[in-house]
C-alpha cells in the first residue's frame, strides 16, 4: 500500500491539507471525517493511496452519484477528449457556435421524447434547473401572466442545491428550515405513492387545479425521487400530470438529471409513461461522468412564448456555456450507449441487484429492499451510522456512500456480475453494521 499519493504528497499531508482548506460536500470546515485518496480510476474500480485503512482498489457501487455509466479511463472517452484538446479546449459560445455543441444539441434532441426540440447548455444540474425554472417563468411573463411565478412539486424531491432548485426539494430535508423566509415558496403535494392510487391522482389534479392561476410550473424527478429518498412511484402519476398541467394552463418541467441516460431501464424516465414535458432537465450521465456538463430542453411551444415578450430572449449565459471539450465526451458517451445493447446490460444489473440485495431483508433494522433498472436500495428503519456503514462497505471492497436511512447503489452498466454480487454483498454489510 503506497503512503504517497501519486502526484508525490505523503498522504497523511494531503489529507492534513484536504482538512484544513477543502470544502466537501454538505461538510464542515475544517473537515471532521477523513475522506480516501482516490490515486486513479479504470474500468469500475477506484485506486486508493495511503494507510488510512481502505489501501488498494475499491468497485464503484456509485458511479460518482450516477455519472459514470461507462466506468473510469474509458479509452473511447479518453481519445474524444484528447481529440478535442487538440482543436480547443474553450471559446466562448456568445456570437460563436462549434461542431461538439451543434452535435450534442442534435443528439439529445435526436433522443428525448418526442416534441422537445431546444437546448440550452447548462453548467450543472442545479444551473439546467435553474435555467428550466426561467424559462417557464419567462414564458409567462412574455405572455402577459407575470403573475405566474410559483411552482408545483411532490414531496421526497430532490432537485438541486441553487436557490429555485433548493425551493422545490423535500421540505423535511432540513435546507428549508435553514432558509425559511429566503426560499420562495413553492407548493407542495403529498409524497407519491410507490403504486397508483386514484385518490393521490385526484389529489396532484386538485392541488394543480387549485393554484394553476399563480402557478409557472410543476416539476418533478420522474418515476425515480434520488437524493430525496431513493423512492420509486408508478409512472402512471406522469400522465396524471400531463393531463392536469394542459387542463389547468401549467407547464410541466421533468428533472432527468438522474433517470437520465438508461439508468431505469428506459433512456428517459418519462417513457415509462409515454408522456412528453414541456422542458426536460439532464446531466450526470450526460458526459459519462467525465465532466460537467447538463441541458435543459424545451418544447417550441415554450420558447416561442419566451420569443414573444418584451425581452424576446432567455437571459441566461454561462461563462462556460457550450464548453467543447464537455460537449465532445457527451457526444462519445451518447454514441458508445445508443451503440450498444444497454437496455440488455441495464436488465442484466437489474437482475443481478435483485439476487445479490434479496438477502438484505432478512437483515433486523430493514424496512425496505427495491430495485429498479440499474438502481439498487435498502432502507433502514434508523438513520445510519454513516462512517460505520462505509467502513464496512470498504472491507467488502466496494465504495458506497449511505446517507439517512439508506444503503443504495447505481454502478456503471459495464459492471460484470462476479462485481455486482460483491456490491450486493457490501450494500448487505453496511446495512447490518450501519
Ligand atoms: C434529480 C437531480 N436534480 C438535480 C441535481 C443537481 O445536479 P448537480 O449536482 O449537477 O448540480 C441532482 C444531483 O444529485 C439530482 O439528482
Amino acid at each position: 500500500m503506497p503512503d504517497v499519493s501519486e502526484a508525490g504528497l505523503p498522504v497523511a499531508d494531503l489529507l492534513d491539507l484536504d482538512r484544513r482548506h477543502v470544502w466537501h460536500p454538505y461538510g464542515p470546515m475544517p473537515g471532521r471525517q477523513e475522506p480516501l485518496v482516490v490515486e486513479s480510476a479504470a474500468g469500475v474500480r477506484l485506486r486508493i493511496a495511503g494507510e488510512s485503512g481502505a489501501g488498494g482498489e475499491l468497485v464503484d457501487g456509485m458511479s460518482s452519484w450516477w455519472s459514470a455509466i461507462h466506468g473510469y479511463n474509458h479509452p473511447v472517452l479518453n481519445e474524444a477528449v484528447r481529440d478535442q484538446l487538440g482543436r480547443m479546449s474553450h471559446v466562448m459560445f456568445g456570437g460563436l457556435t462549434h461542431e461538439p455543441a451543434v452535435g450534442l444539441a442534435k443528439r439529445l434532441v435526436d433522443m428525448s421524447p418526442e416534441g422537445l426540440e431546444h437546448v440550452f447548455l447548462a453548467d450543472s444540474g442545479s444551473v439546467s434547473v435553474e435555467v428550466a425554472v426561467k424559462m417557464c417563468l419567462q414564458h409567462w411573463r412574455s405572455l402577459g401572466r407575470p403573475e405566474k411565478r410559483r411552482l408545483l412539486t411532490w414531496r421526497g424531491g430532490y432537485h438541486g442545491d441553487t436557490w429555485q432548485p433548493m425551493s422545490v426539494c423535500d421540505p423535511e430535508g432540513g435546507m428549508h428550515e435553514l432558509w425559511s423566509g429566503s426560499l420562495p415558496v413553492q407548493v407542495f403535494a403529498d409524497a407519491p405513492p410507490t403504486e397508483y392510487d386514484q385518490a393521490y391522482a385526484d389529489h396532484l389534479h386538485d392541488l394543480i387545479g387549485q393554484h394553476a392561476h399563480e402557478l409557472a410550473a410543476v416539476i418533478v424527478e420522474p418515476v425515480v425521487q434520488g437524493a430525496g429518498g431513493m423512492r420509486f412511484h408508478s409512472p402512471a402519476y406522469l400522465r396524471v400530470l400531463r393531463e392536469a398541467c394542459d387542463a389547468h394552463g401549467v407547464l410541466l418541467v421533468f428533472d432527468e438529471i438522474a433517470t437520465g441516460f438508461g439508468r431505469t431501464g428506459a433512456l428517459f424516465a418519462a417513457e415509462h409513461a409515454g408522456v412528453t414535458p414541456d422542458v426536460m432537465c439532464v446531466g450526470k450521465a450526460l458526459t459519462g461522468g467525465y465532466m460537467t456538463m447538463a441541458a435543459t430542453l424545451c418544447t417550441a411551444r415554450v420558447a416561442d412564448g419566451i420569443s414573444r415578450g418584451e425581452v424576446p430572449v432567455l437571459a441566461h449565459g454561462p461563462t462556460f456555456m457550450g464548453n467543447p471539450l464537455a460537449a465532445a465526451v457527451a457526444c462519445a458517451s451518447i454514441d458508445l450507449l445508443l451503440g450498444q445493447d444497454w437496455v440488455t446490460e441495464v436488465k442484466r444489473i437489474e437482475a443481478g441487484l435483485r439476487e445479490s440485495l434479496a438477502a438484505a431483508s432478512e437483515l433486523p433494522g430493514v424496512r425496505d429492499v427495491r430495485v429498479l433498472g440499474a438502481i439498487g436500495v435498502v432502507q433502514l428503519d434508523h438513520e445510519i451510522d454513516m462512517a460505520a456503514a462505509t467502513r464496512a462497505a470498504v472491507r467488502e471492497g466496494v465504495w458506497l456512500r449511505p446517507f439517512r436511512d439508506l444503503v443504495y447503489t447505481m454502478p456503471p452498466y459495464i459492471t460484470g456480475d462476479e462485481d455486482l454480487a460483491r456490491i450486493g454483498r457490501a450494500v448487505c454489510a453496511a446495512a447490518r453494521e450501519g
